[in-house]
């Protein structure tokens, strides 16, 4: 199983991903938040910047629906030595969607058609896609599906939900069990496309969820009377039928999710060269990649207030990970409500000293999940 970080913008920026990879790893590639226009800004040259994502596999995320821009965003990533960028259509916010990026693009399968044979043709790099399953009708997933099997899409990486869905409600398994069925499945209503590798995207926050995400899919396939996985015929096992996922608000909420699910896997390495368990997620362990990021932000930004809002965005995922039920961790339990007060003194902080007390006080009072 591959593991790889989902974009998040304005979160998961070099900065957090660079401490990610240090206090937990686990991630076999990190994405970057989309960048749109063709011209990059200073903010979005310094997160892709190699110098800042050493050590770090990196796929650059592009959003836009017109072909020569795409090309040109790429070609200014080719020259900073990068080899695979990846197509935005996901963001299902209006102001994107508006203009038919995103998300918004799907509701046009004939532009969007038109758009990847250009890019496809013309761009040296390898093309991967994050795509959604539609705008408002799990029936427009098949449309979709044979657009994408006409291109070499190095990864389609899918997000179980329609644009309408945002980022609520429960994901489709089954629409990824259709994609499994009809790109890598043998048979005649299949337009298969094996070199499209497929990766999993929504709501993995557990190994069980994880685990109920593959028992589903694989159980949505066997329901296919058609479907064998290869020449021999073969049923998929369940274990097989996903074999590379992305990880966005689990992986903020506990930053070791990643590593800990691989460790479940029996040729796993967890213990750096160091002797440290990257898999500990640990109060001690996430206070230390909290400092790294607050210090880091604090180098490049001025002033106190650019520096909190960054790390105010981040708490509102990672404040998840001090909330408990078990008893052994916490004597009363940690519920929502209690650390929304906690949270609630961190988003009043408007000065660095203000905001550390409030992180101190979390952390001495609230035990991690
Ligand atoms: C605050 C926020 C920012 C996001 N930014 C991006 C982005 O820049 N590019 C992208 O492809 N997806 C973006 N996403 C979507 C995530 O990458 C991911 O697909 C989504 O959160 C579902 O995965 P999850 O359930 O594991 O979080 C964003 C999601 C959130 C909540």
């Amino acid at each position: 199983m591959l593991y790889y970080a989902a974009p998040m913008e304005g979160i998961t920026t070099y900065i957090y991903r660079r401490a990610h990879a240090r206090f937990y790893g686990g991630i076999d590639k990190y994405f970057t938040p989309f960048i749109a226009g063709r011209k990059m800004t200073t903010r979005e040259v310094r997160d892709i910047l190699p110098k800042n994502n050493a050590g770090v596999t990196l796929v650059p995320q592009i959003l836009t629906n017109k072909a020569a821009d795409f090309l040109e965003i790429a070609d200014r990533l080719a020259s900073y030595g990068y080899d695979t960028v990846n197509l935005n259509l996901g963001c299902p916010s209006g102001t994107v969607t508006a203009k038919k990026r995103g998300a918004g693009f799907l509701s046009e399968p004939e532009s969007l058609d038109a758009f990847l044979s250009q890019i496809y043709e013309k761009c040296p790099l390898r093309i991967s896609v994050k795509t959604r399953l539609g705008i408002s009708d799990l029936n427009e997933w098949e449309k979709l599906l044979a657009v994408y099997a006409k291109y070499p899409v190095q990864e389609l990486i899918v997000h179980t939900r329609l644009l309408q869905e945002f980022y609520t409600g429960a994901p489709h398994p089954e629409a990824y069990a259709d994609a499994v069925y009809r790109l890598h499945g043998i048979g005649s209503t299949q337009v298969r496309s094996a070199q499209i590798g497929l990766c999993y995207n929504g709501d993995i926050l557990s190994a069980k969820s994880l685990n109920d995400v593959q028992s589903k899919v694989a159980s949505c396939i066997a329901a296919y009377d058609d479907y064998q996985c290869d020449e021999t015929g073969s049923p998929a096992a369940a274990s097989s039928v996903i074999d590379r996922i992305m990880i966005g608000r689990g992986l903020l909420r506990n930053p070791a999710l990643a590593r800990q699910l691989k460790d479940k896997q029996p040729q796993s390495h967890n213990i750096t060269d160091a002797g440290h368990d990257r898999s500990a997620h640990d109060a001690e362990t996430l206070r230390a990649f909290h400092d790294v990021i607050l210090n880091d932000y604090r180098e490049i930004m001025s002033g106190d207030l650019p520096v909190l809002f960054k790390m105010k965005d981040l708490w509102t995922y990672m404040i998840d990970a001090f909330i408990t039920s078990d008893p052994t961790r916490s004597p009363e339990g940690t519920d929502r409500h209690t650390v929304e007060k906690y949270l609630k003194r961190i988003r009043k902080a408007d000065r660095i000293p203000e905001y550390t007390i409030a992180v101190d006080s979390l952390f001495r009072e609230c035990f991690l999940r």
